[in-house]
């Protein structure tokens, strides 16, 4: 390709991937796939990287991250970032109002309500249009320069225009949608690893990661709530409002002005069950003084505006006897602690347990046997203990003592450095460890079988009929009808679903194996990657580290995995029930039709490709891969080193011979 060639292509590429963006962030609506979507970006990647010259500083692939950043910069806010006096009465609300009408002398004046957003606050700071910085808050005063990972949210953005000032800075918060923090926990427990207790802090963490591709994946959001700048044509907040929203900065629509104190308590408790329904969690409602002259006038205090208030949402919180503490084994062996409660009704719901997570969280909040402990559910569905009673705490209270055995098998439990967990170090012989792992094995996400519930596993686990995924294959008619409530028609489903099973894609039997730190998606990334089992389990931990999303850490995992030779017989078994253990070649995405009803045979070794890369690039523009030369082959792919055998077949049927440069160009089209 020539330059001029790449800089048309970058720049088409930059322009349909920016429409593809606005489509989906600004409309919701989508054209293509994000499988799709990410092609267009790796291409543009590609291009970039090869003629670096074109690459704008506002180019879409800054979204993708990539950049690694050993320290944050220290930057200076051009104006400080308060923070907001907040109240959890209305009586303060009425004190408040009190003041403002005070301090304007009678003046009427408009309130405008907001959401008061749980995530980190940023300052974005834009120049001739262009996001030349995204800042945390840090002391107000000063915050960090994350702007490499802030260009990796999608809908902040990069470039604004129109009819703008030269200089303008932007408020907001950035945070982890419900739904992108759920899936994220439920990665952790796909690996095994402790869930994230909650959103605002793990957005905090991921905005301060030091591998902005990773950020990326995250999936941050943003919702912007002020405009700043010395030169703006605006007399009130709303009119900045307005101006960020034609900018196609994302402000949430849930907004409203109000013109007396009755219209925003009346907004409050609108908000207070209708803000459950969000993407996010927000904690309350923000009060500002409409008009900017008139905020100015009122001025501040050391920390915060006189102009706002925040009216804080009481999170619904009672205290409960704590009846006992059990522990439960999961999958990996790792030891929850939960709390089994008198039952409470807490919004909405009656609870009876809550998770301790681990023993620091039993130390931290020092409980005691028989304490009463508060509980709380706060936009998170599931039940918090956040403190102990201690005014109804017994004087001779005994400290809790946290078990030394697995309370399912009673082998001694281990601690490992840098962990908070504890764990059972019985995987081969600890029931729950065993029937988790069926569990795993069968969900949805992993072999589908849906015709089989955990009651099931453990009566098969208990007649002593399955110990292992593999041995589900074995099941025969006899051996389901044995259980308690199985009939003709329900064991047939059961062995239906099994049969089904074997259809799952080599990335689904992947996850499915339960191998530490592989979760969904990186078990998508290593069958893509390397294709089949064997390729995986003979790789070296330096070849797994080349592939996408791998570090030391599932390296290590890997290999270690397919060292231990209980897990090759299982997999051995699994390949013998016929399940998938390479990815097909038919599932492969089309990029062009260029090489249709054109057939292939590949051989010898590459300059630049695996054979199995090849093999994709042909399918998936078109082609066909065989294995033997004949008369109505068209091509014969010909390495370095290929048998002379196969070269003289393929000269005597007159099959074109090419190189791999020969390759490239027909993949051109030239
Ligand atoms: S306006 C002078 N509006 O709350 C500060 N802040 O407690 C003006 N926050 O640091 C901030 N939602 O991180 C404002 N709609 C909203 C907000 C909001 C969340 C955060 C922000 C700020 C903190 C103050």
């Amino acid at each position: 390709m020539t330059a001029e060639q790449a800089a048309r292509e970058i720049k088409r590429l930059t322009e349909e991937i920016n429409r593809h963006n606005e489509l989906y962030y600004q409309q919701h609506r989508t054209e293509i796939s994000d499988y799709e979507f990410d092609q267009l970006l790796a291409k543009l990647v590609a291009l970039e990287e090869q003629f670096p010259q074109f690459k704008s500083p506002d180019s879409p692939t800054q979204r993708v991250g990539g950049t690694i950043t050993k320290e944050f910069a220290t930057v200076y806010h051009r104006y400080p970032m308060l923070s907001l006096g907040n109240t959890y009465s209305r009586e303060e609300l009425e004190e408040f109002d009190g003041r403002i009408q005070r301090a304007l002398e009678g003046e009427p004046y408009e309130y405008f309500c907001e959401l008061k957003f749980d995530g980190v606050s940023i300052s974005l700071t834009y120049e001739n249009g262009r996001l030349v910085r995204g800042a945390t808050r840090g002391d107000g005063v000063r915050g960090d320069d994350v702007t490499v990972n802030i260009k990796t949210i999608r809908n902040i953005p990069l470039t604004v225009k129109g009819d703008i000032p030269p200089l303008f800075e932007v408020r907001g918060e950035v945070f982890l949608p419900r739904k992108v923090f759920e899936a994220l926990n439920r990665e952790r427990e796909d690996i095994g690893e402790e869930r994230y207790a909650n959103a605002r802090n793990t957005a905090s963490g991921t905005l301060k990661m030091q591998d902005s591709a990773e950020v990326a994946r995250r999936k941050l959001d943003c919702y912007v709530y002020s405009l700043l700048g010395d030169d703006l044509d605006i007399e009130s907040h709303e009119e900045g409002i307005h101006l960020l929203e034609k900018w196609r900065f994302n402000v949430s629509p849930t907004y409203r002005k109000c013109s007396t104190l009755k219209e925003v308590f009346d907004y409050i408790d609108e908000w207070e069950t209708k803000r459950m329904s969000l993407p996010l969690e927000t904690d309350g409602v923000v009060i500002k003084i409409n008009s900017l002259s008139q905020q100015e006038r009122l001025g501040y205090t050391a920390k915060s505006p006189r102009w706002a208030i925040a009216y804080k949402y009481k999170p619904e919180s009672q205290s409960t006897k704590l009846k006992s503490i059990t522990y439960q084994v999961g999958r990996t062996g790792a030891i929850t602690p939960v709390a089994e409660l008198e039952p409470i009704f807490l919004s909405g719901t009656t609870v009876k347990r809550a998770s301790l997570h681990n023993a620091n969280e039993i130390a931290r909040l020092d409980l005691r046997e028989g304490d009463y402990v508060f509980v709380e559910k706060g936009g998170e569905i599931i039940p918090k203990v956040t403190g102990v009673d201690l005014a109804r705490r017994s004087p001779d209270a005994r400290p809790i003592t946290y078990i030394t055995n697995c309370p399912e098998c009673g082998t001694p439990l281990i601690r490992r450095e840098g962990e908070a967990a504890h764990y059972c170090p019985n995987t081969t012989g600890c029931p729950p460890q065993i029937t988790g792992r069926i569990e795993h094995f069968i969900q949805r996400r992993a072999m589908d079988i849906d015709s089989l519930g955990e009651k099931t596993i453990e009566q098969l686990y208990r007649l002593g009929l399955v110990k292992s995924p593999a041995d589900l294959y074995d099941l025969t008619r006899d051996d389901i009808m044995k259980l308690e409530g199985f009939k003709e028609l329900s064991t047939q489903n059961v062995l239906k679903g099994i049969e089904a099973s074997k259809s799952a894609p080599f990335a689904n039997v992947l996850f499915a194996l339960g191998i530490r730190y592989v979760g969904q998606t990186v078990a998508a990334k290593l069958a893509r990657h390397f294709k089949n089992i064997d390729n995986l389990a003979n790789a070296s931990v330096e070849e797994l580290l080349t592939a996408p999303e791998v570090g030391e850490k599932i390296a290590q995992s890997i290999w270690a995995f397919f060292r231990d030779p209980e897990n090759i017989r299982e997999i051995e078994r699994l390949k013998k029930a016929g399940l998938s253990f390479a990815v097909d070649e038919k599932t492969v995405k089309q990029v062009s039709n260029k090489l249709n009803n054109k057939s292939f045979v590949i051989s010898g070794v590459f300059q630049k490709y695996e054979r199995d890369e090849l093999k994709e690039i042909i399918v998936s523009n078109g082609g066909r891969v065989l294995s033997s030369v004949s008369g109505k082959l068209d091509y014969l792919l010909a390495g370095e080193n290929m048998g002379p055998a196969k070269l003289e077949k393929a000269r005597k049927n007159g099959v074109t011979i090419i190189t791999e440069a020969e390759f490239e160009s027909l993949l051109k089209g030239n």
